[in-house]
């Protein structure tokens, strides 16, 4: 026995037994339903600071969820919708200031109708992306497009825009497929301080409601306009990347379900071949996406334990490649996560249904183990810790600003072994342009990262300035989009700006919600309506909390320094030059 796994054991018996391996609920409470808190399912936000609320309600019926809102309404008090597991990174699922009101949609999660003939489902908006595919499939029906991860809830995955990947059709958004919502928002007194507003197709409300980072009022149900039930068959073409920025304009036209991973370090390219057959094709592959699976608490606190390692000073970049190499041996050994009958991979193409193929998330189910398995970023286990940054860039710019990455990587490709997580590398799936006031104005490729983030507040991490500067350059010259639900702080700084219909949707806002009780500090200033998504002040460039424009926003006292981009010299970055401080690297204690 090693002492790392002798730690590991001692650090197991530290966790209260009666806790349990499926995701933890977002908010608890010290006293019943009040004094409470609210976190997301990473257990920290994007700013580290805790979400204090006064009270909590977990409405069954939408009679109650009026009820809670008028209270909240006459009351004058701030309220926000949180979710079963709120995945969502920055902090949208918090009411504002410190003493508002939580509605959780946990237990508003049933089917309310399903239509077969006209292909109509109406759910609850809590409902879990897992149990509506599979209610959608159990009545012959798919819904095409959806996000890689079922752990989400209708309600909250639309909120964010959230997305798979399609150009074909409506494109790969799920708030595409969304034709009725029924809302209910703050009221005047004479109509009892809250009301419902059924939202039908061609309503142009719809619009702002489809996406509306939680700010317009509570979703209580949510029509999708569906297809009948059909498989897809999946396979990867992998190639170098000489000729990436040209297949970044075509994939997404070739494959209905196209996306596209890029192990830059690597300089190697997966395309997924990902097509739409008929349900008689034989198959029953599945999807389980490795990063979604259910982990043995002991393995990744070890993996997190190698990567902290990495992290240090006298790691070299040759062993962090070493780890990206061996990353992608075993991606490729276990079939990129796919397997053709549930069990095992056995080759390509998997062949199967829709409901298992579009999204996964094993780990959700982890049995109730005592945390000996859990989802890998579970705040109870000291595993995986993360940043994600996502962002879209015009289809049409696109094959320049991959170019331009390249050359980026071309300058130092060994940065990019620790920049980038080799787990999920540069995801790009596509989305089409929008009717949604915040969706995609055009259509659009997105970029998902993801990367290290230290659990000490202020600590550098290795090679920060690659993923600035890529963040940088799609922000500012490619006109880049941050999702909503994902990203560091900074990312939203003028990004309110580069959406045509803002204006629509902040009319909307004050027509259902005048008083502003459904958005929070952090709404505000995303929707430029009060204040600005970054804080400059000490450390704030390398916590992602701004872009930094003198040293002490990065952490000179460790080596980090505010540097132009090696590339894109519009950018700030904090950089380690090692001949710029006195006595190497350290790691606190
Ligand atoms: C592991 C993982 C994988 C992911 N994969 C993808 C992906 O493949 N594609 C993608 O695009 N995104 C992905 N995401 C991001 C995710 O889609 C968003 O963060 C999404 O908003 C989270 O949904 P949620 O149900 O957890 O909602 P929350 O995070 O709880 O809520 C999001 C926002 O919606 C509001 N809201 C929720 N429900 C309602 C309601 N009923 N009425 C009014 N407001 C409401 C909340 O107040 C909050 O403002 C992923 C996230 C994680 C953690
Ligand atoms: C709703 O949630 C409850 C509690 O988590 C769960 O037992 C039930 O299966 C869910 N219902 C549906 C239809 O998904
Ligand atoms: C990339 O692959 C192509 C064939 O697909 C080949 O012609 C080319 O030489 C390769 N480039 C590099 C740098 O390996
Ligand atoms: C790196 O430094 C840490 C202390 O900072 C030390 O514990 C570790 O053994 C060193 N690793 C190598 C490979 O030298």
């Amino acid at each position: 026995m090693d002492s790392s796994f002798v730690l590991a054991v001692l650090f197991l018996l530290l966790i209260p037994m009666a806790s349990c391996s499926p995701p933890q609920e977002p908010v608890m409470c010290t006293h019943g339903s009040s004094g409470c808190t609210v976190s997301n399912a990473y257990g920290a936000f994007t700013d580290r600071t805790l979400c204090r609320a006064a009270s909590v309600t977990y409405p069954r019926t939408e009679e109650e969820v009026i009820a809670t809102v008028a209270a909240a309404a006459s009351a004058k008090r701030k309220l926000k919708v949180a979710t079963k597991h709120s995945h969502s990174i920055p902090k949208l699922a918090c009411p504002g200031g410190h003493d508002g009101a939580v509605v959780s949609t946990a237990r508003l999660n049933r089917t309310v109708r399903v239509d077969a003939a006209s292909r109509l489902m109406t759910v609850e908006s809590g409902m879990l992306l897992r149990d509506l595919t599979e209610a959608a499939a159990a009545a012959g029906l798919s819904l095409p497009h959806s996000p890689y991860f079922y752990g989400l809830t209708i309600g909250g995955l639309l909120s964010t825009g959230a997305h798979g990947s399609s150009l074909w059709g409506k494109g790969g958004a799920a708030h595409e497929y969304v034709v009725g919502m029924r809302i209910v928002t703050p009221a005047p007194a004479s109509k009892g301080f809250a009301m419902v507003r059924e939202l039908v197709a061609g309503d142009p409300d719809l619009d702002a409601a489809k996406v509306s980072i939680g700010v317009l009022g509570v979703v209580t149900q949510i029509t999708l306009s569906l297809q009948p039930a059909f498989k897809r068959s999946v396979s990867f073409v992998k190639r170098n990347d000489t000729d990436f920025p040209e297949q970044v304009a075509t994939w997404g036209r070739l494959h209905e379900f196209g996306d596209i991973t890029w192990t830059p370090a690597l300089g190697v390219v997966a395309y997924r071949q990902d097509d739409r057959v008929d349900v008689s094709v034989p198959g029953n592959g599945v999807n389980e996406l490795l990063l979604f699976r259910s982990t043995p608490t002991l393995e990744a606190i070890k993996a997190r334990a190698l990567e902290e390692r990495l992290q240090q000073g006298n790691a070299t970049d040759m062993a962090r490649c070493e780890a990206v190499r061996r990353e992608a041996a075993t991606a490729e050994r276990l079939g990129n996560g796919f397997t053709n009958d549930g069990v095992s991979f056995t080759g390509f193409p998997v062949v199967g249904h829709q409901h298992r193929m579009q999204a996964s998330g094993a780990c959700l189910d982890s049995p109730e183990d005592g945390l000996a398995t859990a989802c890998v970023w579970d705040p109870r286990v000291r595993g995986t810790f993360y940043y994600n940054t996502a962002f879209s860039v015009p289809l049409s710019k696109a094959p320049a600003f991959v170019a331009e990455m390249q050359k980026l990587r071309d300058l130092n490709p060994a940065a990019f072994c620790t920049a980038v997580d080799p787990r999920l590398g540069v995801l790009l799936r596509y989305v089409k342009a929008s009717t949604a006031y915040l969706g995609k104005p055009v259509d659009s490729v997105v970029f998902d990262i993801i990367y290290y983030r230290s659990r000490t507040d202020g600590m550098p991490r290795v090679h920060a300035d690659v993923v600035d500067e890529l963040e940088q350059l799609a922000l500012n010259k490619y006109g880049g989009l941050p999702h909503w639900g994902k990203n560091r702080d900074f990312a939203f700084d003028g990004a309110i700006a580069k959406y045509p219909n803002a204006g629509k949707f902040l009319k909307v806002k004050g027509r259902y919600d005048p008083e502003g009780l459904f958005s929070n500090e952090w709404t505000d200033k995303v929707l430029g309506v009060n204040g600005t998504p970054s804080v400059v002040e000490k450390h704030c460039a390398i916590e992602g909390l701004c872009v930094c424009s003198e040293d002490s926003h990065c952490a000179p006292e460790l080596g980090y320094f505010c540097r132009p981009g090696k590339m894109y010299k519009k950018a700030r970055v904090c950089s380690f030059q090692p001949s710029g401080h006195r006595g190497g690297w350290q790691k606190p204690a």
